[in-house]
């Protein structure tokens, strides 16, 4: 299994923070943003995975990060030119891929809780045909990717911030999927605001009725960090936490 963080875009809610600096650097607390999304791919047992960044923020991440050797896992570092979308993710990782299965974290998610890792695991080391995403229940469903479930836990309809959301289910920014997952973006066409947009990669698994749907539960939280606001309070809880 291959891992993909994707550190890249432009980060507007956040300026003018990130005129100069990316979001994915900066403070959750008494950490830089990155290191919680790839200790999620860590704790699923992932050693070989891809930053993606701006070309303008490349060496800073390699700066912090170097190639992270010391942590027994092995870095390579990509380039996105242009925010194409985060299904563009796997353009810019194909020959790093292979023919690997992968996993894609946002690198301005956050993950915490007990169980976290159990369910990594159980979840992402096996899923090896098909897709799998994570959901989450959310007050408001519209700013995110959003899939509705039938009565036995399986997706039957997914959508991208829909004005009038028919479930409270947000998909989180964390994706595991088969190597099917190279082929199937190359064929996806851009939406409508010009992005490969990841829910249209998701409903391609969804429509052959491979795409899982593993719940996170009242034990894990999911932090979002988008906005001032968001990333002040992911830094209070991850303090109190601590
Ligand atoms: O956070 C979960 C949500 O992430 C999902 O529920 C949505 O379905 C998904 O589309 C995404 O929504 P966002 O509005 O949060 O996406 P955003 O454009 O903010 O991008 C998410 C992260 O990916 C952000 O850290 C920047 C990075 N990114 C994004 C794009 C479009 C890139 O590195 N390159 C890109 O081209």
């Amino acid at each position: 299994m291959k891992g993909i963080v994707l550190a890249g875009g432009s980060g507007t809610r956040l300026g003018p923070l990130t005129r100069s600096m990316s979001k994915q650097i900066m403070p959750v607390f008494d950490k830089p943003m990155i290191y919680y999304p790839l200790s999620v791919l860590m704790l699923a047992g992932i050693r070989e995975i891809a930053v993606i960044t701006t070309p303008r923020d490349q060496a800073v991440f390699q700066g912090l990060l170097g190639d992270s050797s010391q942590f027994g896992i092995s870095l390579t570092y990509v380039v996105q030119d242009h925010p194409r979308g985060i299904s563009d993710a796997f353009n810019l990782c194909a020959t790093f891929i292979g023919d690997a299965p992968v996993t894609l974290i946002l690198g301005d998610n956050l993950y915490y809780g007990h169980g976290l890792s159990q369910i990594l695991q159980t979840s992402i080391v096996p899923a090896i045909s098909g897709a799998t995403i994570f959901s989450y229940h959310v007050h408001d469903a519209r700013r995110y990717g959003v899939v509705s479930v039938d009565a036995d836990g399986r997706a039957t309809e997914i959508e991208e911030k829909p004005e009038k959301p028919k479930s409270s289910l947000a998909v989180t920014g964390l994706y595991v999927y088969d190597n099917s997952v190279v082929d199937r973006v190359r064929a996806l066409k851009p939406s409508a605001r010009g992005e490969l947009e990841i829910t249209d990669l998701n409903r391609t698994y969804l429509d052959e009725g491979k795409l899982h749907v593993t719940p996170l539960g009242r034990g894990i939280a999911w932090l979002d960090t988008g906005t001032p606001e968001a990333l002040l309070e992911a830094s209070e809880f991850v303090r109190s936490l601590q």
